[in-house]
């Protein structure tokens, strides 16, 4: 990747993770209140937001990390994720529960990373198959 092209992505990121602490008053976590917003940045450099939004009937809830990959299949493109930003109302590090890396998997780039961001600032950083090593994915149905 050039340097022209790598400092426009962290400014990307850096954009991503200042806009997520306000998306957080939109999650609708009206049983846990805990409050979630996710930004998946895709290949193409294109973000897609995503907020948690609990039901009445709990297990039909969905996580953040859900939304935001929804939007990123509406949105059309490469549906390669380059990045997955999290942040949590209570402003603590939160990583992706276990659904949801394994809906990650599915649309996961090699470098893919998983970004934590607190107070609007990215924090922690772990590559993203390092939570889901020896995954089921859809080169196992091919
Ligand atoms: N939640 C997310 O949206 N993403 C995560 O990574 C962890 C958990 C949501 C699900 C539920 O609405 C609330 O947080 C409490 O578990």
């Amino acid at each position: 990747m050039s340097a022209d092209v790598s400092t426009a992505r962290e400014s990307l990121e850096q954009d991503a993770a200042r806009a997520l602490p306000g998306l957080l008053s939109r999650s609708y976590a009206r049983y846990s209140k805990f409050t979630v917003a996710a930004a998946v940045i895709d290949e193409d450099g294109r973000v897609h937001y995503g907020v948690n939004v609990e039901n009445a009937a709990y297990p039909v809830g969905t996580c953040a990390e859900q939304t935001a990959i929804g939007a990123m299949i509406t949105a059309g493109g490469a549906r390669v994720i380059d990045k997955v930003l999290i942040a949590a109302g209570s402003d603590a590090v939160v990583q992706p529960c276990g659904a949801c890396r394994q809906r990650i998997a599915e649309f996961a780039g090699q470098t893919c990373e998983i970004v934590s961001v607190q107070g609007g600032e990215t924090t922690e950083r772990i590559a993203f198959w390092s939570l889901l090593p020896h995954s089921f994915g859809p080169r196992d149905l091919d």
